[in-house]
């Protein structure tokens, strides 16, 4: 990367936020939220600029309850804007119920880390590709974009060190399977920007950056700077989530998200617009506070309340 330049940004990019709080901040909350509430909350999300939101997941209910009733929810949204509703979907089940539901485009997840595959979907890595492979001949019949996922880019919670070879196996064949976006996620937060920069240097070298999404979990607060490093490295496209919530139940110990209204403020700071309104994010992520009964995760919410 070298010594940050004044001219780094001389070119703003344009920027795309993919607004995961009500999939991967609801999986992991214990109060029980309502499908009413799920979808006033994606509605919101909708209002404040956010063009393309995670609305829930099509897994097993026994493995993560939180996202039961997902097809209620897109019954409810508003779907006559132009945001793209996404749901995650792990096998031919999660599809026909996310084709009833009329996503615009499914998520596929895989891991770098073995054990975290095998503890998240119980199976290996090798076997979720057999999982998605039909998902994705289904989805490229039914012309839905697919994007796929990896966990643990930056280090596993039952692992530790995860290779940067290990994530650019997985990148690869997501792609090859025919993925137009791969998101690279660091689930338990614990990247910084050293292991951000050597992992963005390498997948550049195999794919365009142009496709490639990150997904920065907080744990240690070094989203931020990550997130920086990524968008120095040309990324465009980053995760985030409402209010900072999320985590995944399946890796202990992850903390939410990088909160949207944090990228937002850092982004505007730095000249890039991106028509998300500040002010609505900070008064949907009171809302969901008051529903969930606890603040935010997110110093810029905390600054403007
Ligand atoms: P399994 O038990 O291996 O699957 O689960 P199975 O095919 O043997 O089926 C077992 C039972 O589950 C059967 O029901 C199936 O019908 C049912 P039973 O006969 O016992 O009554 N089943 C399903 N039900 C509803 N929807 C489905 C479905 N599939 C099977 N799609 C499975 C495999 C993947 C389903 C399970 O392990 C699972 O649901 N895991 C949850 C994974 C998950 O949602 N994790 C969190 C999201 S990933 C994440 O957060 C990371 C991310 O944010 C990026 C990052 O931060 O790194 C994306
Ligand atoms: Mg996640």
């Amino acid at each position: 990367m070298g010594a940050r330049k004044d001219q780094s940004f001389k070119k703003q990019p344009e920027v795309r936020l993919v607004e995961v709080g009500p999939r991967d901040g609801l999986q992991n909350e214990q109060v029980n939220t309502s499908v009413e509430f799920r979808a006033e909350l994606i509605n919101r999300l909708s209002a404040c600029g956010l063009n393309t939101i995670e609305v829930g997941s099509f897994v097993s209910p026994k493995w993560v309850p939180q996202m039961r009733d997902t097809h209620e929810v897109f019954n409810l949204i508003d779907r006559s804007g132009s945001t793209t509703f996404v749901a995650l979907v792990p096998n031919m089940i999660g599809m026909s119920a996310a084709l009833k539901s009329s996503v615009d485009e499914i998520a596929v997840f895989t891991a770098a880390s073995e054990t975290f595959s095998q503890r998240n979907t119980n199976c290996s890595i090798h076997e979720s590709f057999h999982r998605i492979r039909p998902v994705m001949e289904l989805a490229k019949d039914q012309k839905i974009p697919v994007r796929g996922y990896v966990s643990c880019v930056l280090g596993c919670p039952y692992e530790g060190k995860v290779t940067v070879e290990q994530v650019l196996t997985v990148v690869e064949s997501l792609f090859g399977i025919g993925c137009y976006e791969v998101s690279l996620g660091d689930t338990i937060g614990v990247g910084t920007i050293t292991g951000t920069h050597r992992l963005m240097k390498a997948v550049s070298r195999i794919v365009s950056v142009d496709s490639v999404a990150v997904h920065f979990h907080d744990t240690y607060g070094q989203a931020l700077p990550n997130i920086l490093t990524a968008l120095e490295h040309g990324v465009t496209v980053i995760d985030s989530s409402i209010g900072g919530l999320g985590g995944c139940p399946y890796a202990k110990g992850a903390s939410g998200n990088v909160a949207t209204e944090d990228v937002i403020y850092m982004l505007a700071g730095m000249g890039i617009h991106t028509g998300i309104s500040l002010d609505a994010l900070v008064e949907t992520s009171i809302f969901v506070a008051d529903y969930l009964g606890k603040p935010p995760i997110s110093r810029v919410s905390a600054a403007l309340t």
